[in-house]
């Protein structure tokens, strides 16, 4: 059921999932990594929206869809504070909060262009070494790429 009296700044929507907390400046490279330019459903989006934790924040909706967890490793990367919310009937059913694994397999291109993963048909795979400020450390060259340079693939 709709809650009473809040006032909602992205209409609520009946099933689907909403990602919701991601920091505003990273809406469109949330939506870039999760291919969500290029799905049928439908999706409202709102940014620039105020928050206690964040400042400015951002929320995806995306009705009929769940994420599987590869997803939820992407968003990790970029949006390390950000919780899906699974809805069924209106209703919150779930919370996920976007988890960083340990190690994280594809996904991320290693910085360093001599490394085999950018010479030769080798998926990337780093270690994950900060949860605050994260940086991934390659398991082939053990060069890191930090945040500013992570290029999602
Ligand atoms: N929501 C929605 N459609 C619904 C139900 C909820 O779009 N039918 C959205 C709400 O607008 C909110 C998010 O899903 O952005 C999570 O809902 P809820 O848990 O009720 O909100 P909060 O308690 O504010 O969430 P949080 O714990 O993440 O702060
Ligand atoms: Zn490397």
């Amino acid at each position: 059921m709709k809650k009473e009296g809040k006032q909602l700044s992205v209409s609520a929507i009946k099933n689907g999932t909403v990602i919701d907390h991601i920091p505003a400046k990273n809406l469109f490279k949330v939506i870039s990594i999760l291919g969500l330019d290029k799905f049928d459903n439908q999706i409202t989006f709102g940014t620039n929206l105020d928050s206690k934790k964040l400042g400015k924040k951002a929320i995806i909706k995306v009705t009929e869809k769940s994420f599987i967890d590869d997803d939820l490793n992407r968003i990790a990367l970029i949006a390390p504070e950000a919780k899906l919310n699974i809805i069924k009937d209106y209703e919150v059913v779930e919370k996920y909060s976007a988890k960083l694994p340990e190690e994280i397999i594809g996904i991320a291109k290693c910085v360093n262009p001599k490394c085999i993963t950018n010479n030769e048909n080798v998926t990337t795979r780093f270690l994950v070494l900060s949860d605050n400020n994260i940086a991934l450390k390659c398991h082939y060259c053990e060069k890191i790429t930090d945040q500013e340079h992570m290029e999602i693939q």
